[in-house]
C-alpha cells in the first residue's frame, strides 16, 4: 500500500462544501487502488482571520511544505470585504502561491460533448472547446511593490505595480511551449503590448523562446481582443499563456466555455522533480460563491477535477486520475448534474448527493 500526505485547506463559503466531496472521491480511490491518503487539515482565509487574526499562519505554510500536495477550497466573503481592512482572506491563497513557489497555474477548459447543448452559448461555438490556459501566478500586478493607498492635499490615492523579471516571464512562456508541444502545437501568448512595458518585454521574450520550439506555432494577441476571440472562436485555442491578472480574468470568462464556473479545476505548480512530479496546490478556479454558500447546491465538479489533477501531477497516479475524470464524465453524461448545468427535464443533484454519486462511479 502506498501512502501519500495531503494538506487540506477548505477555506470559506462553498470551499468547505466542495472539498468534502473531493475527499469522498479520494476515499473511493483509496479503496479501489489500495492507496492511503493521510490528511492534515488547517484553517485559512476568513475563518483564520476570525480565529487567529491572520489569513495564513506560518505554521500552515510549513505544514503544506511537509505534504505531497495541497488541496484548497476557496477563501473570502462579504464578512471580510471592508475595503480598509488590513487583513484579507485572499492573502491566504496569495501567500500560499508565493510561499510555495507555485508560479505556474494550469487551468484546463474542456467542453464535454454531451453538455454542449445546454449551456449559455451556442452548441456550434463551444462543442469542440479544448484548451489549457497557463497563468503566471507569483508575479505581475498581484505582487509588485509599491502597492498601497494614501491621502494628500488633493485627495485619496492608490498605487499597484505591475512588475516582471525576464526570468519570471521566460519560465512560464517556456512551459507554455512545452504544454503546446504535448498537445495540438499551437501557443497563444496574450498581453497588452500596445500599452504596457511589461507586455512589450513579455512579447519580446515569447518571440525569442519561440525559436527553441519551431514545431509549435505561436500567435500573439492583445488581451482585450482575446476576450472577444474566446467567445467568437474558442475551439481554435490550444494553449494560452499569459500574465497573472490577464489569466485570472480570462479564465472566469473561459469557464462559460466549459458550461459554468463550477466546472474548471486548476493546478498550481512550481519547480518539478526529475520524475515530473512535485508539490502542487489544487483548487477550483471559482471562489466562495457567497450567493449560494450554505445552501448545499454548489457544484463539486471543479473541486473533484482538481483532486484528479493532484493525483496525476503531484502524486504520479495517472490511472487513478483517469478513473476520477471518467467517473465525472460518466455521471454528467447520465444527466445527473449540478444545478448550474442542469440536464433538460431532470432534477439537478445537490452538492453532497452529486459527490456521492461520483465517488460511487469511481
Ligand atoms: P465566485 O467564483 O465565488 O462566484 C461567481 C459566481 O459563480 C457566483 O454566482 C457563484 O454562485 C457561481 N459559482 C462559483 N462557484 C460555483 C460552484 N462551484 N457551483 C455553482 N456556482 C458557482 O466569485 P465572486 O463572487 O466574485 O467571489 C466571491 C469571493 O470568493 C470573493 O471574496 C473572492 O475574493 C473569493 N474568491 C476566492 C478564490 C480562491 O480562494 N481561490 C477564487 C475566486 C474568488
Ligand atoms: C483565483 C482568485 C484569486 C486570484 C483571488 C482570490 C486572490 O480570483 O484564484 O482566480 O485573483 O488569483
Ligand atoms: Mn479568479
Amino acid at each position: 500500500m502506498t501512502s501519500f500526505k495531503i494538506a487540506l485547506l477548505p477555506g470559506d463559503g462553498i470551499g468547505a462544501e466542495v472539498i468534502a466531496e473531493a475527499c469522498k472521491v479520494l476515499t473511493a480511490v483509496e479503496r479501489k487502488f489500495g492507496h492511503r491518503f493521510e490528511y492534515s487539515e488547517d484553517i485559512v482565509g476568513g475563518a483564520a482571520i476570525d480565529k487567529f487574526g491572520t489569513a495564513l499562519r506560518d505554521s500552515t505554510l510549513a505544514m503544506c511544505k511537509r505534504n505531497d500536495a495541497v488541496l484548497f477550497g476557496a477563501v473570502g466573503g462579504p464578512k471580510w470585504d471592508d475595503p480598509r481592512a488590513k487583513v484579507r482572506p485572499e492573502q491566504a491563497i496569495l501567500g500560499l502561491r508565493k510561499g510555495l513557489g507555485l508560479f505556474a497555474n494550469i487551468r484546463p477548459v474542456k467542453m464535454y460533448p454531451f453538455l454542449a447543448n445546454n449551456t449559455a452559448l451556442k452548441r456550434e461555438v463551444v462543442k469542440d472547446v479544448d484548451m489549457v490556459v497557463l497563468r503566471e501566478l507569483t508575479g505581475g500586478i498581484y505582487f509588485g511593490k509599491p502597492q498601497r493607498r494614501w491621502s494628500d492635499s488633493r485627495g485619496r490615492k492608490a498605487v499597484d505595480t505591475m512588475r516582471y523579471s525576464e526570468a519570471e516571464m521566460e519560465r512560464i512562456i517556456r512551459l507554455g511551449f512545452e504544454l503546446a508541444r504535448g498537445r495540438r502545437k499551437h501557443l497563444t501568448s496574450v498581453d497588452k503590448a500596445n500599452i504596457l512595458d511589461t507586455s512589450r518585454l513579455w512579447r519580446e521574450i515569447a518571440t525569442e523562446v519561440a525559436e527553441d520550439y519551431p514545431d509549435v506555432s505561436i500567435e500573439h494577441i492583445l488581451v482585450d481582443a482575446c476576450a472577444m476571440h474566446l467567445i467568437r472562436r474558442p475551439a481554435d485555442f490550444d494553449v494560452i499563456v499569459t500574465a497573472n491578472l490577464f489569466g485570472d480574468i480570462l479564465t472566469d470568462e473561459a469557464s462559460m466555455l466549459a458550461g459554468s464556473m463550477g466546472m474548471l479545476p486548476s493546478a498550481s505548480l512550481g519547480k518539478r522533480g526529475a520524475d515530473g512530479t512535485g508539490l502542487g496546490l489544487y483548487e477550483p478556479i471559482h471562489g466562495t460563491a457567497p450567493d449560494i454558500a450554505g445552501k448545499g447546491i454548489a457544484s463539486p465538479v471543479a473541486m473533484i477535477l482538481s483532486a484528479a489533477m493532484m493525483l496525476r501531477l503531484s502524486l504520479g497516479l495517472e490511472r487513478e486520475a483517469d478513473a476520477v475524470e471518467k467517473a465525472v464524465a460518466k455521471v454528467l453524461r447520465s444527466g445527473q448534474r449540478p444545478p448550474d448545468i442542469p440536464a433538460k427535464g431532470k432534477r439537478p443533484l445537490k452538492t453532497k448527493r452529486l459527490g456521492s454519486v461520483i465517488a460511487q462511479a469511481v
